[in-house]
């Protein structure tokens, strides 16, 4: 299992980075476009993928803390590393508290949660109306809810800004940051 160096990535942090990557962007993409079209044939998908999504989240938080932050590969201005390590922040907050607040205002609401058809929360039919569910707890539903709505607006724009930046590093400063996390070797500042 080889460690990050700061010319090289190991491929722990390479696929845990572009699994957890490429998962958020389409489920961010999925969840605002089967909330505001109401496709209810998508929830399930959304809940299962969702849900294996947080198993590679606690993987990668669990690796960043023994393996440490990245060194940056160039000498950038104070203000530069501020909103580099505010980002990534932003980044590893949203990618745990989405799966927390989505599997909070399912299961909590009484719709159930279940992870390619096998069931790990039942959902909880209204004995008057079994069409419709009772919430196990209304308030905590709410909160997961405005925490999945919100989270995800907030999270969607930390992913922009942080596309930019890498962008910006590969167009503008011409460095090594993008090609890195793509597996290449790299010069870093000395
Ligand atoms: C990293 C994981 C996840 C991401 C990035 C994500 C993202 C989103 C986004 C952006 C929305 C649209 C919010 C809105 O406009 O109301 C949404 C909706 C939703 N998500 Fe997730 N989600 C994730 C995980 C989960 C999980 C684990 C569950 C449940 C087990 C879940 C259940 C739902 C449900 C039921 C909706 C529809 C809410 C509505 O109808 O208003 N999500 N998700
Ligand atoms: C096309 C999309 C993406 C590109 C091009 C990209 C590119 C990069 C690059 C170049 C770095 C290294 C930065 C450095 O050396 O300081 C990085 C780190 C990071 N990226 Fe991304 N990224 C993308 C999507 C995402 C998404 C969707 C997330 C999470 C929601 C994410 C989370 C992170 C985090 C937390 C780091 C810090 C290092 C780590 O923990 O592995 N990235 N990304």
């Amino acid at each position: 299992m080889r460690l990050d160096s700061p010319t090289r990535l190991g491929p722990n942090t390479l696929a845990l980075h572009w699994i957890v990557a490429v998962m958020m962007i389409a489920l961010l993409a999925t969840g605002l476009y089967m909330a505001q079209t109401s496709t209810y044939g998508l929830y399930p998908w959304h809940k299962s993928f969702g849900v294996l999504i947080a198993l590679f989240v606690v993987l990668r938080v669990a690796w960043r803390i023994r393996n440490g932050w990245l060194k940056p590969v160039g000498d950038y201005t104070s203000v530069e590393k501020w909103l580099s390590k505010l980002v990534h922040w932003l980044l590893i907050i949203g990618t745990v508290l989405m799966p927390v607040s989505g599997f909070m205002m399912s299961a909590m609401g009484g719709h159930g949660v279940s992870v390619f058809g096998v069931e790990l929360i039942a959902h909880n039919p209204d004995p008057t109306d079994p069409q419709e569910v009772v919430a196990l707890n209304a308030t905590l539903a709410r909160v997961g809810h405005l925490l999945h709505e919100w989270g995800g607006y907030l999270l969607i724009g930390a992913v922009l800004l942080h596309v930019v930046g890498a962008l910006k590093h590969h167009l503008i400063d011409r460095d090594g940051t993008l090609r890195r996390m793509l597996g290449a070797e790299v010069r870093v500042a000395p």
